[in-house]
């Protein structure tokens, strides 16, 4: 069992997480890590926070000159910015009027948070609510990646649309997905790019946001990782959970997933063929990797579905928490759009969710029982 507790406002000192579950013996590469955290802040469309935020990690337990120890590896990404926001932040000196927020933003934590949590500040929910928490899952997928890289597991991503400008590939074979690394908005398509990154431009001249979808895929995993024989042990149910907690995503995929249900079987179901050299093969994935809640050998393709970025430079209507007059809802410094670090994100996550059924199949103490048992 692998798990990630995280914990961090927004403006406070640092994002922390605690990993724990990760095997013994794992060889970790601290440069590996800022590498992801860095692919996070990337992207065009991103807000000026990112430009102050140069994210680091610092592990304080768990890895021992670059090996983990199998105990919990507990780590801090420091907040640049708590500097200006200390007045407000600090811990037991923070100004509780500070930049306070009394006007819910639609699609934002902000309304439910304060009902919830009996606030009348809402900066005390979206200190938390907000997607910089999804630093530490960056860090620790890339912490339990590079456990699965052992294995020659790899994962990749690309922004497949945003707003309505969307590629026409598809499938898109693994290999193309390096493509994305050297695209702004991570797409694999040049022409695609411009008119990505022209439609980010007219959103943020409306002072409006855009959403899109970004594709997920996993190569060289085993046959069956998750298990049909419980629902809670499918890995279908499992990446879904995972993909569906990231800020933002509103609708999660498996292979063809929508588009399948508009078909016939026989144009949806990848038929089966033998032979001595590779075995059983398909020469389609519409399913994208996953049968019954198992692995089936082939590629594991995810898509999400990303909706638009809650916090509008030309705000939306809402109302006055304490008075409830008509109000335009709050703005704060805010991305116009984050699918290409949202692709970021859900790679670590679906990392950390594959470890887990991973670690269920060839054992959790140390790499060198896993790999005894995957050389079985
Ligand atoms: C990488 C990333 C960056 C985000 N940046 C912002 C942002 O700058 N401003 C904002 O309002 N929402 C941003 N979001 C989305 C919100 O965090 C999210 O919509 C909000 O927490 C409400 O959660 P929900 O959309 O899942 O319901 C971002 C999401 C991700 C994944």
């Amino acid at each position: 069992m692998v798990r990630l507790l995280t914990a961090g406002e927004s403006h406070g000192q640092a994002v922390v997480g605690v990993v724990e579950g990760v095997p013994a013996g794992v060889p970790i590469s601290k440069e590996v890590i800022d590498q992801h955290l860095s692919r996070r802040q990337m992207g065009y469309g991103r807000g000026d926070r990112m430009k102050i935020e140069k994210d680091k990690i610092q592990v304080l337990s768990g890895i021992r000159g670059g090996i983990t120890l199998g105990s919990p590896i507990a780590f801090t990404i420091p907040n640049k910015d708590y500097e200006n926001w200390k007045q407000g932040m600090d811990p037991f000196e923070g100004d509780l009027d500070y930049k306070k927020v009394s006007h819910p933003r639609p699609g934002h934590a902000d309304l439910a948070g304060a009902i919830k949590y009996g606030f009348d500040d809402m900066r005390h929910v979206l200190e938390r609510s907000s997607a910089r928490e999804t630093t530490a899952r960056v860090a620790a997928g890339s912490i339990v990646g590079q456990l699965l890289s052992q294995f020659n597991i790899e994962v990749a991503s690309h922004v497949r649309s945003i707003g309505n400008v969307a590629i026409e590939n598809n499938p898109v074979a693994f290999e193309q997905l390096k493509d994305s690394e050297n695209s702004l908005v991570r797409c694999i398509c040049e022409k695609t790019e411009r008119l990505m990154i022209k439609a980010i431009d007219g959103a943020k001249l409306e002072g409006d946001t855009l959403g899109g979808v970004v594709e997920i895929q996993v190569k060289g995993l085993p046959v069956g990782l998750g298990s049909y024989v419980q629902w809670d042990r499918k890995l279908d149910g499992k990446l879904a959970g995972s993909l569906m907690s990231i800020q933002g995503i509103k609708g999660v995929e498996v292979g063809d997933g929508f588009e399948s249900a508009l078909k016939p079987g026989s144009h949806v179901h990848d038929e089966i063929f033998y032979n001595d050299a590779d075995g059983f093969y398909r020469k389609t994935n519409h399913a994208g990797g996953i049968e019954g809640g198992m692995t089936n050998g082939e590629t594991l393709v995810l898509r999400c579905a990303m909706k638009p970025i809650p916090t509008l430079m030309k705000p939306l209507n809402t109302v006055n928490f304490v008075s409830k007059e008509a109000h335009q809802a709050a703005v704060e410094r805010s991305d116009t759009c984050a699918v290409p670090a949202a692709a970021v994100v859900a790679e670590a996550v679906v990392k950390m969710t594959l470890t887990e059924v991973f670690l269920e199949s060839f054992g959790a103490d140390s790499l060198k029982e896993m790999k005894r048992r995957w050389n079985e």
